[in-house]
């Protein structure tokens, strides 16, 4: 057959293929370029990044790599990668890796069923990102004052379930441990969900436990200021399948997740329109190995604690942080009460003086999103729409609503917020540090205080 005949023939019927090489040579879509950008973020010399773009010159580039977690023809992206290890850590069989905490807490909230004309109970002191995350999954926040611990006070839940009460979502904060125990009490005799925002508490227990598996779902912030964490992400365990397929739902609405992608619903209520709050591969490659980093930070953080802790005295006008557990918490910090802001003032600013990194509020700071009656936007029910659905709308009404927000709602918070004394500890102090530390802080409430009372530290 001649060439022009074997040409036009179809490629089907044996003919020559139309294109049957490229001749173009391409670069890669990702290659020496964006790797040395992420070089420069870690800080290297410029020295040693011209050696490390010299030996990646060699490197056979071909596409680049793919950075996504889906498709990526790896055996195991980071994205599971990271996952597997946080199934693992956590003792979980559900894990979903997430860009934020929010994303893990909005995604925690659509699982545990929270929607229009539905209510959740959530902490006093924490942060607005909780009650944020509730708005987003179209239910209501109500805020439940706190008691010493700064969680969530048990023995105040109970007056604030209603009807629409669906879930408890207590946040544990700056590394403590609420007391689970009393409110897993609580929830199980009203059959609500319990969402545990551990994102200031990573790797923290409840009396053997870890936080986040005590609950229905445990959502975290993976984020720079967090005890592990990179940049921005977070982090959503589950015990049971179903929850876990709604919150996949929630975290990647492409059908990703799914067995079978494309395949029409396999139950009701299973495909919903949900969002993308996926965990990029640059993320996920630090995550995962900050996750393995997790328990030797927090046995170091909790040694440093605990030794402090014992070498401090009672004093008469200190309420120290009542401690839910004090073996079980990460220890990141040291918290008390004064008797009054003036006097946090000037403890606070003679701690510093001692070289011992501390804050209190003060009287005259502002707002602080960290505090239920700061919350302006939940508070004042603003919403992007302007419809202010869910916080007043028709199905809510319906069912009983709106709930109102009436300062004080919460008086111990504010009170205690505006006198709280936070020292800063660090996982890498030495014992003798520890002890120059515990030194220091006797030292200045010896100063300002009285030696004596019935308020221990542990
Ligand atoms: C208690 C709490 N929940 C949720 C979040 C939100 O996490 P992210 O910033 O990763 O969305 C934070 C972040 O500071 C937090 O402290």
């Amino acid at each position: 057959m001649s060439n022009i005949r074997q040409r036009e023939k179809l490629g089907l019927q044996g003919g020559m293929k139309a294109v049957s090489r490229i001749e173009g040579r391409g670069e890669p879509k990702i290659g020496i370029d964006e790797f040395m950008s992420i070089v420069e973020r870690f800080g290297i010399s410029r020295a040693n990044r011209e050696r490390i773009r010299a030996l990646l010159r060699d490197e056979p580039w071909e596409a680049g790599p793919f950075l996504a977690n889906y498709y990526s023809g790896l055996k195991e992206t980071k994205v599971q990668a990271y996952e597997a290890m946080a199934r693992r850590v956590f003792g979980v069989p559900f894990a979903i890796a997430t860009s934020s905490g929010t994303g893990a807490l909005h995604a925690a909230f659509v699982a545990t069923g929270v929607g229009p004309g539905t209510e959740v109970i959530c902490p006093a002191v924490g942060f607005i990102a909780t009650a944020q995350a509730v708005v987003l999954a179209r239910g209501v926040p109500v805020f439940c004052d706190v008691d010493a611990s700064l969680a969530m006070d048990p023995a105040k839940i109970e007056k604030l379930i209603t009807p629409r009460t669906v879930a408890l979502a207590p946040t544990h904060v700056m590394g403590s441990v609420c007391d689970m125990g009393a409110i897993m009490k609580v929830a199980r005799r009203h059959k609500l969900r319990v969402v545990e925002d551990c994102a200031q508490s990573c790797g923290a227990h409840w009396h053997g436990q870890r936080l986040g598996t005590i609950g229905d779902v445990g959502a975290f912030s993976i984020a720079a200021y967090k005890i592990v964490g990179g940049g921005e992400g977070g982090l959503l365990i589950a015990k049971q399948q179903r929850m876990w397929e709604r919150a996949s739902q929630v975290v990647e609405s492409g059908g990703l997740w799914r067995p079978e992608r494309f395949a029409a619903p396999r139950y009701k209520g299973e495909l919903f329109c949900g969002a993308n709050y996926r965990l990029s591969e640059l993320e996920a490659a630090i995550d995962v190995v900050q996750l393995r980093r997790l328990d030797g930070m927090v046995k170091r953080f909790r040694g440093v604690k605990q030794r402090i802790l014992k070498r401090l005295k009672p004093y008469r006008e200190i309420l120290p942080q009542k401690l839910n557990d004090a073996a079980g918490e990460v220890g990141y910090t040291l918290r008390f009460f004064p008797a009054d802001v003036r006097l946090a003032e000037q403890i606070a600013a003679a701690l510093n003086a001692e070289g011992i990194s501390c804050s209190t509020r003060g009287r005259k700071s502002g707002p602080d999103w960290h505090l239920a009656s700061f919350m302006y936007p939940v508070l004042a029910r603003e919403l992007a729409s302007g419809d202010n659905c869910p916080l007043t709308c028709h199905e809510y009404r319906k069912r009983g609503g709106p709930a109102r927000y009436q300062a004080p709602d919460c008086p111990v918070a504010d009170d205690l917020f505006a006198r709280l004394v936070t020292v800063n500890l660090n996982q890498w102090y030495s014992p003798r540090d520890c002890a120059n530390v515990a030194a220091g802080i006797n030292k200045v409430l010896s100063a300002y205080c009285k030696e004596g009372g019935e308020n221990v530290w542990m």
